[in-house]
C-alpha cells in the first residue's frame, strides 16, 4: 500500500530524492533488499550528499553480507554529515562484527560524544567488548528508545515467556488470593493479565510511556505509574504482598539496590518473584567473580541486558532480608534462530525460612 503510493508519487515526479529514499525504506521493511539498494542508489544519484541514504544503504549491504560495501557507505555518510551519531553507531557495530576492536572503540566513543545520554546503548557495547567498565544499569535514554520501539510489537512477541514463568512462580508460592501486587517494569501488562485473579490490588510501574499506554488499554491494573521502579519501591514502604519483575531486573548489573528497595516495599512474608538471564559460559573471570556482567550474547548486549549467576542471587539473598523459595533454570526467551537463551526464575520471601516446596504468606 505505502509502496504503491510512493511509486505513484515517483511516477509523477522522478526527480525527488526523498521519494526514492522513502520507497527504499518500505522495500527494505518488506524484505526486498536488492530493490531497496536500487532505491537508495537512485536517491543518492539525485542528491550526492544524502547522508541518511548512504547510512541506510550501508545497513542493507550489511544485511546482504557485503561488508566492504557497507563500510564504504557508512564512511561516505560520515563525509556528508560529520559527527552523525547513527553512522558512528553503525560503523562501531560493523567494526565489532569484523573483530576490529580499536575501530569499534573509536566509533562508539564518537557516537557517545554526539549522544551523551546514550540512547543507543553504546556504553553497554563498550563493556560487552571489554573496552570499558559496564554502567550500573541500562542507560535510561536507551531504555526509553528501546521500549518505544518494542511497545509496537511486544504483545505479539512469540519467543518471550517471562510473564508466564513469573505468574507460575507466584501461583506456586502464594497460599492465598486477594494479594496486593506490584508489577515492576509492567510493560504492556502481560504479567497483569496472567495474575489478576490472585490480586486484590494490582499496581504497575514502568519507565516507558508507550509500554504503559498498552497496559492501560487492557484495563487490568488499579494504578499505573511512569517511574523508575527502584525509586517507586523506596517511596512505598511496607505496601505490597508480592512484587513481580518479569524480564526487568535484566536491565541492572548489581542488584543490591533493587533487593533493598523490594525488601522495603514488601510486607513481612511478601514474595519477590523475577526472572534474569543466566551468566553464559565465556564470561570473563572478573564477571564470574562478581556474579553479573553485560550479556556476552550480541543480541542481548545490544538490547541493554545483563546476565547474572544463581550463586550471585543466593549471596545477595543471604545478605538481605530474603529467604529463597525457588531458584530454577528456565528459558524466558528464544533468540532469532530459535535457540534457548538460558535464564533463571527466582522466588524470594521477605523474612521466613528457606523453602523446599510452596510456602504461605504470613
Ligand atoms: C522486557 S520488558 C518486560 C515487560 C513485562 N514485565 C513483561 O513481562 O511483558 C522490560 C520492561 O521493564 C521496563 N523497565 C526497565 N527498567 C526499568 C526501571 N528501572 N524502571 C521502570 N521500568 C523499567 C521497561 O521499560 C520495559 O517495559
Amino acid at each position: 500500500m505505502a509502496a504503491g503510493l510512493i511509486a505513484k508519487a515517483i511516477a509523477a515526479n522522478r526527480h525527488m530524492p526523498d521519494f526514492h529514499y522513502n520507497l527504499a525504506i518500505v522495500l527494505r521493511a518488506q524484505g526486498k533488499l536488492k530493490e531497496a539498494v536500487a532505491g537508495y542508489q537512485r536517491a543518492i544519484d539525485l542528491k550526492p550528499d544524502y547522508a541518511e541514504a548512504y547510512n541506510n544503504l550501508g545497513n542493507v549491504w550489511k544485511t546482504l553480507g557485503e561488508l566492504d560495501s557497507a563500510r564504504a557507505c557508512f564512511e561516505q555518510a560520515l563525509r556528508c554529515k560529520p559527527g552523525n551519531a547513527d553512522t558512528h553507531y553503525s560503523l562501531g557495530i560493523l567494526c565489532s562484527d569484523l573483530g576490529d576492536r580499536s575501530g569499534a572503540a573509536l566509533h562508539f566513543h564518537r557516537c557517545l560524544d554526539h549522544d551523551p545520554d546514550d540512547s543507543r546503548g553504546v556504553s553497554m557495547l563498550l563493556a560487552h567488548l571489554g573496552l570499558a567498565i559496564a554502567p550500573e544499569r541500562t542507560p535510561q535514554a536507551q531504555l526509553l528508545n528501546l521500549y518505544d520501539v518494542r511497545s509496537r510489537f511486544w504483545d505479539r512477541e512469540s519467543s518471550y515467556f517471562g510473564h508466564v514463568l513469573v505468574a507460575e512462580g507466584l501461583q506456586k508460592h502464594a497460599a492465598r488470593t486477594n494479594l496486593d501486587i506490584l508489577d515492576i517494569g509492567c510493560g504492556t501488562g502481560l504479567v497483569g493479565a496472567q495474575i489478576r485473579h490472585l490480586a486484590g490490588k494490582l499496581d504497575g510501574v514502568d519507565i516507558s510511556l508507550p509500554m504503559l499506554e498498552k497496559a492501560r488499554d487492557k484495563e487490568i491494573y488499579d494504578s499505573l505509574d511512569q517511574a523508575d521502579f527502584v525509586s517507586f519501591m523506596c517511596a512505598h514502604p511496607d505496601s505490597y504482598d508480592a512484587i513481580l519483575g518479569a524480564a526487568t531486573l535484566i536491565h541492572f548489573g548489581d542488584l543490591h539496590a533493587v533487593f533493598q528497595a523490594a525488601a522495603k516495599c514488601l510486607r513481612d512474608g511478601g514474595l519477590f518473584v523475577f526472572t534474569l538471564f543466566s551468566n553464559e559460559p565465556g564470561v570473563s573471570i572478573e564477571a564470574g567473580r562478581m556474579g553479573f556482567s553485560v550479556a556476552t550474547n550480541d543480541k542481548l548486549a545490544k538490547s541493554g541486558c545483563y546476565t547474572h549467576s544463581a550463586n550471585y542471587v543466593e549471596r545477595l539473598a543471604a545478605g538481605s532480608e530474603f529467604s529463597i523459595q525457588m531458584l530454577q533454570e528456565v528459558v524466558q526467551e528464544y533468540d532469532q534462530n530459535d535457540n534457548r537463551i538460558p535464564g533463571i526464575l527466582v522466588v524470594l520471601r521477605r523474612g521466613g525460612q528457606e523453602s523446599t516446596g510452596p510456602g504461605e504468606l504470613a
